[in-house]
């Protein structure tokens, strides 16, 4: 099949009712008081496509929408980022799912889904929508639609025989319980698991990352990444493993950091980058994405990330890599993508003008 998009990240799309500076303090039998309130669309696959698309990816998102105002702010919005949606499966049965989040003043959050978030949509009936693509990106496993190992495996078995890039974000549960065991045979169809600490703890029952990146490489993964929000990230393949310290900024609010940084990691790893490279782009997209309110609002493009690695080096934050380990080039797990070619499959930017 035609490869017409750099990324399509796969996965639920919806709308953040952001709380900010809630105050407990009744003011009246009934009502509440709190610094702000604001919409920002989200979905781990939103808000990675959005970013990717800034970065310069030729993104698609194979989502589904209800249709409603929910749905239109999504495709607004996605659109705005330059995200292509025309692969957006509309549903007049389904309501664009409204979570309602409260961020704290510490950057902690908390988030109400409803029986919205249930609908389970089938991507793997749309193989035509998502097998154009180099890289896929499920956003996010254990999370509907990925909270079903038969769907799940239809949609990776199908992208490992296009032989595309897979990265799998992962997010806690909500409403259906897979272990990795239920997983055992689609596992070693991943690239790359990018858990956030709590997630891999979760799901590996592991206490550091260095012994949950065991347990995902075990399954047979074959690269993991552990988003370790202001500790940076640790990375663990067979060969290698790595820790990256955080960058150094004031954050206000975390959300939506680890879905940049995944995004940035997929675009540096389809830009040519190799994967400590792409580890450092990703570090710095997570950390610009902390400094406001909302997962899609700090990130610009691609020259906004290297002048701030840039502003880094010069303030003397190197982010040293430490916790070296034997060969010195990391395995890109790109079935076939080597980090380094000079192959314009791999560098989609070179083709964008
Ligand atoms: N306070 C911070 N300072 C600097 N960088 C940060 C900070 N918080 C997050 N990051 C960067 O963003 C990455 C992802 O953050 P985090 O670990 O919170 O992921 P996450 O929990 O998956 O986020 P989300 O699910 O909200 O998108 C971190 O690995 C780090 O590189
Ligand atoms: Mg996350």
């Amino acid at each position: 099949m035609q490869e017409r998009y750099d990324l399509i990240c796969v996965g639920m799309a919806l709308v953040d009712s952001i709380i900010k500076g809630f105050d407990p303090e009744p003011i009246s039998a009934s009502g509440y008081r709190a610094a702000s309130g604001s919409l920002n669309v989200g979905g781990e696959a939103v808000n990675e496509a959005m970013a990717a698309a800034r970065l310069g990816l030729k993104t698609g998102i194979l989502c589904t929408l209800g249709r409603d105002a929910a749905g239109e702010l999504v495709t607004e919005t996605l659109r705005k980022s330059g995200v292509d949606t025309g692969l957006i499966v509309y549903d007049r049965d389904h309501q664009t799912p409204v979570t309602t989040m409260f961020v704290h003043d510490d950057g902690t959050r908390q988030s109400i889904t409803n029986s919205a978030h249930r609908y389970n949509f089938h991507p793997e009936k749309y193989q035509d929508r998502f097998l154009c693509a180099k890289a896929l990106i499920l956003g996010s496993l254990f999370r509907a639609p990925f909270d079903d190992a038969d769907v799940i495996r239809e949609v990776l078995t199908a992208a490992r025989e296009q032989g595309m890039l897979v990265i799998a974000d992962t997010k806690l549960p909500n409403f259906r319980f897979l272990k990795l065991e239920d997983l055992k045979d689609v596992l070693p169809l991943i690239d790359y698991i990018t858990p956030n600490e709590d997630e891999a703890k979760y799901y590996t029952g592991r206490n550091s990352p260095e012994e949950m990146a065991e347990v995902f490489l075990d399954y047979g993964v074959r690269n993991v990444i552990v988003k370790l929000g202001s500790r940076g990230c640790y990375f663990k393949n067979r060969e290698r493993e790595l820790r990256l310290p955080a960058c150094s900024i004031r954050a206000v609010d975390a959300t939506g950091a680890g879905d940049n940084f995944v995004a940035g990691f997929a675009s540096e790893l389809l830009c040519g980058s190799d994967a400590e490279q792409a580890l450092r782009f990703a570090n710095a997209c997570g950390a610009i994405c902390t400094t406001a309110v909302g997962a899609g609002t700090a990130l610009r493009d691609r020259e906004q990330v290297l002048a701030f690695l840039e502003e880094e080096k010069k303030a003397g934050h190197t982010q040293e890599l430490t916790n070296e380990i034997e060969s010195d080039r990391m395995d890109t797990g790109c079935n076939g993508y080597s980090a380094n070619e000079d192959d314009e499959a791999v560098r989609p930017h070179a083709g964008k003008g």
